[in-house]
């Protein structure tokens, strides 16, 4: 398996003049180095080199944003009408457009994805998400109540914006992350404090410009690029800050909620899942070994959405599985730059050893590997495809989330519904699931039965900006997306008035 590390050609001049200038967080409306003057290096994960340095943000610049961002709360953006809002986060929309190509590629050098993946999916997706919000701005009303005790009363809600937001994303879609978190929190008219992931900073910084230039008041969007146990731990138990938003690992979603615990800023967590792939015998099989190849290998499989537990049924498994072997194994690996790639490296070394660690216990336990199983090459971050077979539900390699371009197979006798929505249930996360079937009523029996946030039926990783999306158990609280994010950032109040 050839693994095509240099993609220096594709480079764009520009794109590389911004990498490796100097880099600035967004204070204020002001560039600034982080206090302490630390730096922390970006690498391209196609070839573990340096390409760039950014400031490490830790408390002390997290309280700089959060005084910032508390003064553009209680002063200039709170006296913007929604319509004004709505106009600046339209404008934003376009500047992101107009940016595309830039964006595209800074995103695919830093975490490593298809160029095509950034430039026709990601980055429409991410302007897309801008203007949605823009439109929610001007209709975000409350409601009058008739009041059931005697005398003459009228009252009414008022919906208001919760206040400084703290939001810390992660690398693996850097900008549909950024867009997730912080359009919502313009259109609602809270101020932000955000953190992108210390691998995936760029973009972030490169949107901040794109921030500026839209015409925001200084404050309004602070960016502050940092380690997570220093800058995201800050924001976490920052008293000033209001509500803190987070995608992530399940782990670091725990420590987030009780660290919030300190003022009691409200909490939305996104995080891990593995999202059951289920086959059912009179699934159309060519669509099935498509959708069930890009669950699992779309975006290296570092999704939190990733169909990682194919349940197959047996009269089509050797089928299914065959033609999704086929695919994993024609899969062009290649650095994110590279047009040619159809699959990137994985964002670090630390997920490419984790990911192989995994993939070896599994082994060691006795499933059984039908293709891939290990690193690609011995530049840059990239793991073969993998399929793994003969698992149990104990193993690790069905338990945690593995991130990376891997699958568990198994095939199943019986359709009878209950049983799979049990196996398919086996699990500590909720996020997501996808059934193949040309059965309406099975599928939706399914649907029903199945204990995740999402859903899909004949597609996978299929998100709109319309459409709410978040974890049932431990894959999270809240949701993102569609007129439901909106509620993550405004807050309640009641006003009752006795008429003398
Ligand atoms: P992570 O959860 O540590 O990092 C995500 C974000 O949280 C980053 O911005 C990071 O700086 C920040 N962070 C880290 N520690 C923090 C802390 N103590 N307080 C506040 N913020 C903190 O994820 P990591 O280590 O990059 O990846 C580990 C695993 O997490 C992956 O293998 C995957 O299973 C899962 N993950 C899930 C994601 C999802 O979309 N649900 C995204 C990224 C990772
Ligand atoms: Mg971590």
């Amino acid at each position: 398996m050839t693994v095509h590390t240099d993609a220096s050609k594709y480079l764009d001049p520009k794109v590389s003049a911004f990498v490796s200038g100097k880099h600035e967080m967004l204070i204020g409306g002001k560039w600034r180095p982080s206090v302490s003057g630390k730096t922390l290096d970006v690498l391209d994960p196609a070839n573990g080199k340096v390409i760039a340095a950014v400031p490490a943000g830790e408390a002390a610049d997290v309280d700089l944003a959060v005084k910032a961002a508390r003064e553009a709360f209680n002063g200039p953006w709170s006296r913007l009408v929604p319509a004004a809002r709505a106009k600046l986060i339209w404008k934003l929309a376009d500047l992101i457009d107009q940016h595309g190509l830039m964006l595209a590629q800074i995103n695919s050098y830093e975490c490593g994805k298809p160029i095509g993946d950034s430039r026709n999916g990601e980055v429409p997706f991410t302007a897309e998400t801008f203007r949605y919000y823009a439109g929610w701005a001007t209709k975000l009303n409350g409601e009058a109540m008739t009041i059931n005790a005697p005398g003459d009363w009228h009252a009414y809600t008022r919906r208001e914006p919760v206040g400084v937001a703290g939001q810390i994303i992660p690398w693996n879609f850097p900008l549909a992350m950024l867009a997730w978190k912080v359009a919502p929190a313009l259109a609602t008219g809270c101020t932000i404090v955000l953190k992108p992931a210390e691998q995936t900073p760029l973009g972030a910084l490169y949107f901040g410009r794109l921030v500026e230039e839209a015409g925001f008041p200084e404050g309004v969007v602070n960016i502050v690029t940092g380690f997570g146990e220093a800058a995201g731990a800050a924001m976490s138990a920052h008293p000033d800050i209001d509500k803190i938003a987070f995608t992530g690992s399940t782990e670091v979603g725990k420590m987030i909620a009780r660290a919030a615990t300190g003022n009691l800023k409200k909490v939305s967590l996104e995080l891990g899942g593995k999202a059951p792939t289920i086959v059912l015998g009179d699934a159309d099989i060519e669509m099935a070994v498509a959708g069930a190849s890009s669950a699992a290998f779309f975006n290296a499989g570092q999704s939190c959405g990733a169909g990682t537990r194919f349940f197959v049924h047996r009269k089509i498994y050797d089928k299914v599985m065959s033609g999704v072997a086929e695919r994993a194994e024609k899969l062009r690996l290649g650095a994110g730059l590279d047009p040619a790639s159809e699959l990137g490296p994985v964002v670090s070394q630390q997920q490419m050893e984790r990911i192989t660690r995994l993939i070896s216990e599994g082994r060691g336990s006795g499933a059984e590997i039908v293709t891939g199983g290990e690193r690609a090459g011995d530049v840059g971050y990239f793991v073969k495809p993998t399929i793994i077979s003969s698992t149990t539900p104990e193993m690790a390699v069905m338990r945690e989330e593995i991130f990376g371009p891997v699958v568990c197979a198994m095939p199943f006798d019986d359709e009878d519904l209950e049983t799979l929505a049990q196996d398919a249930n086996d699990t500590e996360y909720g996020l997501a699931a996808s059934i193949w079937t040309n059965n309406l009523g099975a599928a939706h029996k399914l649907a029903a039965k199945i204990k995740s946030g999402t859903v899909w039926i004949n597609c996978h990783n299929f998100n709109d900006v319309t459409m709410p999306f978040g974890g049932f158990k431990q894959s999270g609280w809240g949701r993102e997306l569609g007129a439901q994010a909106l509620d993550l950032y405004t807050q309640t109040k009641t006003v009752a008035i006795r008429l003398p």
